[in-house]
């Protein structure tokens, strides 16, 4: 076969390539080379980074005054009893309760957020409870059965006593999906046991 003399270069400059690119070895752990680097940045400031087009240097601004953020619709009550009760009569869950995702997803924000106090049945045995923190009631007795789905709102928004607010852990939506779920609790407390729950753990204190 006759070659030409071009192509003889080409094949020993295609070899030289794969023979180097064979044993250089690359740290494939370590970024590349970079070209034109402002490119491969944003220019855009830090969150945290000093910033001199603000007055108080910061880049980290409050909301304009009057602004909402986005999913953050403000909630018109107060931190009392008089308003959790108040919440009780004006708020209904937008959510199908038995539907199985709000279920699904209800048991999952309950497992993160509440279990550690409430315990896996919200019988108010969860590790936290265990060790000392004041326990809290049990969620399947009478009393939180007989609290309406608008005032636990109000008890997961605001917190209650020695419970802390949710408000900024948990979305709306998941402050109804776990709402759903400790419905669920209920029916199957009733389900296995009649009445023995409904007297609340020992130092839970209630509203
Ligand atoms: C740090 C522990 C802790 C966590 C976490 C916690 N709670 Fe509580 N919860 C309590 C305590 C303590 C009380 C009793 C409050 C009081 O003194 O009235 C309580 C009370 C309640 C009540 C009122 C029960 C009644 O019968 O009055 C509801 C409902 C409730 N919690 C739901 C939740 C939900 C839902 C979550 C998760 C989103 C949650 N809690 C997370 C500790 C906790």
């Amino acid at each position: 076969m006759f070659m030409r003399p071009i192509d003889v270069v080409l094949l020993l400059a295609l070899l030289a390539c794969v023979l180097v690119t064979w044993t250089a070895g690359r740290d494939f752990s370590q970024p590349n080379v970079e070209f034109l680097p402002d490119m491969a940045h944003s220019v855009a400031y830090d969150a945290y980074a000093p910033n001199p087009n603000f007055p108080d240097g910061k880049t980290l601004q409050a909301p304009p005054a009057g602004t909402i953020p986005r999913d953050l619709m403000p909630l018109h009550y107060a931190a009392t009893p008089e308003d959790a009760a108040r919440a009780g009569r004006e708020l209904r869950s937008p959510l199908v309760g038995d539907d199985p995702k709000v279920l699904a997803r209800g048991a999952f924000v309950f497992a993160s957020f509440c279990q550690p106090c409430h315990g896996p049945t919200g019988a108010g045995d969860g590790p936290v409870a265990r060790r000392g923190f004041p326990p809290p009631p049990p969620l399947v007795a009478k009393h939180a059965r007989q609290l309406r789905d608008g005032q636990i709102f109000h008890v997961v928004t605001y917190g209650q006593g020695n419970m802390p607010s949710h408000a900024t852990q948990l979305s709306r939506r998941d402050r109804w999906c776990v709402i759903a779920h400790i419905r669920e609790l209920q029916r199957r407390s009733s389900a296995t046991r009649p009445v023995s729950s409904s007297k609340p753990a020992a130092g839970g204190k209630r509203p």
